[in-house]
């Protein structure tokens, strides 16, 4: 990558902190033992480290130890909740319900569930900037849905759930709560987390930690209605066999504890402030530019997912080359050439869709990044304009 190039797009993915390299580096050289490896002192010490590691995860949702299957990223966890409680359900509860704006994976994995094994899947709607409508959720509720999967905060837009509210809903129906927060640290407090969801998926790569590494946090009596969808050795209480990759928990959980001391609570206000900084200075330039998703307190705080109306995101984002990297929507379905669905689901058109660009910030981003950030945009936004509408 240029070394001029700004980095805007921290929800795809964050660079990894160097506190965090530095910390995985005696895993890789010194501490290179098997964890599952019972018989002498080498495996001991890596034993012990994932057994730190998963501490660390814990405390970021108020969860134990125990309750954490490290996997290899969020995609895995969200595949083995789903899958995984699907494969061990009664035939009382075969629906599941997932919100429209749910990331592929577990829009997916519900959709070979109601494909391949029969479930009924039904999609909960949003509203215009992206909440769950509590309404049609509560009419959708009874005691043959089995699970209800909602993400805390959605990656294109940075809509923050309501996830208290919905965890009361359910719990009077008896109904397992999943979570998909892979997008939370960086954007909320999570200490209550595992007081209101069953299970909870986290990844490593979107908290300045390394890609590779999740973890589902499956509460304690909830455990033994999850099939594995990884079977092997028995390791991670027969969850998910594999040799745990103990420099990665290391990494994940030196970057939840650089997340959660006072530096990285802090951190939340000053992006935050870069990027409304970055919507001002834009919408001063570009009066037509609008913010798709929700204003305020509950939305991510380095999230700003732009309209250009009557301008197609690709052009701009093309013409940005190499000075400025940012997305249109998820990272994960680049590619497709298909609109983004969480965008099409607040009732946006496919051209409005279109036209929309994910900027993202984040820990690395300076006041002088974000005032150049907003430069580039202007002036590939006017150039666009200018030759769309001579
Ligand atoms: C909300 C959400 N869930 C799941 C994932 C998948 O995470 P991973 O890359 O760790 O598999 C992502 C990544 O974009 C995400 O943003």
């Amino acid at each position: 990558m240029p070394s001029r190039t700004i980095y805007a797009d921290y929800q795809a993915t964050t660079p990894v902190d160097p506190r965090v390299v530095e910390g995985m580096e005696p895993y890789w050289r010194e501490m290179y033992g098997n964890p599952h490896s019972n018989d002498h002192v080498v495996g001991w010490h890596a034993s012990d480290a994932v057994e730190k590691s998963a501490i660390s995860v814990a405390n970021l949702i108020g969860a134990d130890p125990d309750e954490l299957i490290f996997t290899s990223g969020a995609t895995e966890s969200n595949n083995l909740a789903l899958l995984g409680l699907a494969r061990r359900a009664n035939s009382g509860r075969q629906r599941i319900l997932v919100s429209a704006i749910e990331h592929k994976c577990v829009l997916e994995a519900a959709r070979s569930l109601a494909e391949r094994e029969g479930l009924a899947v039904e999609i909960i709607p949003v509203d215009e900037e992206g909440f769950v409508d509590l309404g049609a959720l509560q009419e959708m509720l009874d005691e043959s849905v089995l699970m209800v999967s909602i993400m805390a905060v959605n990656n294109e837009i940075g809509t923050i759930q309501d996830i208290g509210t919905i965890s009361r809903m359910l719990q009077s129906y008896g109904i397992l709560f999943h979570c998909d927060a892979a997008q939370a640290p960086c954007a909320m407090d999570m200490e209550q987390l595992a007081s209101q969801a069953d299970l909870i998926s986290l990844s490593g790569h979107k908290i300045y930690g390394p890609k590779g590494i999740g973890a589902l946090f499956i509460r304690r009596d909830v455990q033994h209605l999850v099939e594995p969808i990884i079977y092997g050795g028995g390791q991670q209480n027969g969850l998910r066999s594999g040799t745990v990759p103990v420099p990665l928990c290391m990494g994940m959980a030196s970057a939840i504890d650089i997340l959660r001391s006072i530096e990285g609570r802090k951190e939340r206000s000053r992006v935050a402030r870069q990027r409304d900084s970055f919507v001002k200075l834009l919408k001063e330039q570009v009066p037509t530019v609008l913010l798709n998703g929700p204003t305020g307190d509950s939305r991510h705080p380095g999230n700003a997912n732009l309209r250009f109306s009557g301008l197609v995101a690709q052009d701009i984002l093309g013409s940005l080359q190499p000075h400025l990297a940012a997305a249109t929507g998820s990272a994960c379905t680049t590619g497709v050439p298909e609109p983004s669905h969480v965008l099409r689901s607040l009732g946006l058109s496919e051209v409005e869709a279109e036209s929309s660009i994910r900027f993202s910030f984040g820990r690395f981003n300076t006041d002088e990044e974000i005032d150049e950030a907003a430069r580039l945009v202007t002036l590939a936004a006017r150039s666009w304009q200018s030759i769309n509408h001579p």
